[in-house]
């Protein structure tokens, strides 16, 4: 399929979007400072920290699992039976413990803001990131 290009300039901090790619649900998501420490909180709690299982591209393979820390792209399938799990993005809105992530209606599994799926839920893999590039336009290019 052909490369799908976003821009994400004018994406408000915490705002994220989805758009298709390859048939796919493919979320572009800018993060702000509170949630990326969330996500340095989140390190003991999430099943593959190190994302070891290769759920994503060598260059996304870092704590943010992403090229710029504050955009995360990735795609919007739970990795247990593809449902499409939902932004939770402030401490507290899930669950009183709740650091921000995603949350998959179906069975309840739960994603950090990196897309780490945590211990102890059905799905077992961290969510998928596609390949892509960020070009020097703020265009997000999902090759
Ligand atoms: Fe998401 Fe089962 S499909 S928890």
């Amino acid at each position: 399929g052909a490369p799908v290009e976003q821009e994400y300039s004018k994406l408000e901090v915490g705002q994220q979007i989805t758009v298709e790619w390859r048939g796919k649900p493919v979320w572009i998501l800018r993060r702000d400072k509170k949630m990326l420490s969330s996500i340095s909180k989140s390190e003991e709690m999430v099943a593959d920290p190190e994302s070891e299982k290769e759920q994503q591209p060598a260059y996304c393979k870092n704590e943010h699992r992403s090229i710029d820390p504050e955009i995360f792209v990735a795609i919007g399938i739970c990795t247990h039976l593809g449902c499409s799990p939902k932004l939770f993005a402030d401490p507290g809105s899930l669950e009183s413990d709740w650091l921000g992530g995603f949350y998959c209606p179906c069975h309840g599994s739960k994603f950090d803001l990196a897309g780490r799926v945590y211990a102890g839920v059905p799905a077992n893999a961290n969510l998928e990131i596609p390949p892509y590039t960020i070009d020097t336009s703020s265009k997000v290019i999902i090759v």
